[in-house]
């Protein structure tokens, strides 16, 4: 991996960037609603812009990317895959890429009409923080990543709450869940329900940090990371305890970093916790 100061020796430009004043684009820019999910902000949208459709930094893969490269490699049937918690769309466009028909669901309505653009070739533009009042301007270009476009078109993106899903979302192959089981008010109903919406076979792929935050999930909801009793409960020890009547662990819980960019000089580091799971 890249080191941080060879990284800044190389980075020659950051000075030599398309910057703009950071003001709200008149179009294409989606300008947020006043809503109280957190997910509804131009602020993470543009940041989850960035993450799913930006270059990489420090030599650290995309980690959509990455995450769906893994499920296709432990995935056996191709018919049905479920991105849950899917943002603007990057899995759900590589996973389109090998299934016959993807569903891609979020609760933030913004992220899905984003999706939703790209999916149909819209421009869409984003702004990426610099420093201060000074931005950089940008684009997505779905065609520097996926391979054949024709198949976009067997995404349905739709907004939904991940713990009360309709009963229609339901036959997968392939439920890939990134970073999403601890932003969840009920992690626990998430995960006790997901088995029934899978075919026998099916692999259940999640991955997560473990942030558990009052902010997201009230703590008596957190999975894990919590001290019951003078006892120490791990979330992998939940998922376990929570998956494995009707799944096979398929391969020892791994380690998957992440980068988020936050400015042009600061970076958020996660290394998530991907389990794989196969419906028994
Ligand atoms: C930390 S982001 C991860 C997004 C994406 N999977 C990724 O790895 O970049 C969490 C995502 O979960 C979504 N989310 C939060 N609560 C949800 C819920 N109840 N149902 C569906 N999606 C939810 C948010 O809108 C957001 O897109």
């Amino acid at each position: 991996m890249t080191n941080i100061s060879s990284y800044a020796k190389d980075n020659k430009s950051l000075h030599s960037k398309k910057i703009i004043p950071n003001v709200k684009m008149e179009k294409n820019i989606i300008i947020n609603s006043q809503n109280k999910n957190p997910y509804e902000t131009d602020e993470m949208l543009n940041m989850y812009l960035n993450f799913h459709y930006g270059k990489s930094f420090f030599d650290v893969p995309n980690y959509l990317k990455a995450l769906t490269d893994i499920a296709i490699r432990h995935s056996s049937k191709f018919k049905k895959a479920l991105d849950i918690g899917c943002s603007v769309g990057r899995a759900s466009f590589e996973l389109s890429q090998y299934f016959e028909h993807t569903d891609a669901l979020d609760y933030s309505n913004q992220f899905i009409q984003t999706a939703k653009k790209i999916q149909s070739n819209e421009a869409v533009y984003y702004t990426n923080l610099i420093e201060g009042e000074i931005s950089e301007y940008k684009n997505v270009n779905i065609k520097s990543f996926i391979s054949d476009t024709t198949k976009i078109k067997n995404i349905l993106f739709n907004k939904s709450d991940a713990c009360y899903l309709e009963q229609s979302f339901s036959n997968y192959d392939l439920i890939l869940a990134a970073n999403l089981l601890d932003r969840l008010k009920e992690p626990a109903l998430f995960l006790k329900g997901i088995s029934q919406r899978m075919n026998s076979d099916g692999v259940f792929i999640l991955s997560s940090p473990y942030t558990w935050m009052e902010k997201y999930t009230d703590k008596k909801n957190w999975l894990g990371g919590i001290t019951p009793q003078g006892s120490i409960i791990t979330s992998y020890d939940a998922l376990k305890n929570i998956l494995s009547k009707e799944f096979t662990e398929v391969q020892p819980p791994s380690d998957i970093p992440y980068i988020i960019q936050e400015t042009s000089r600061e970076y958020q580091l996660g290394i998530a916790e991907l389990t794989v799971w196969r419906k028994k």
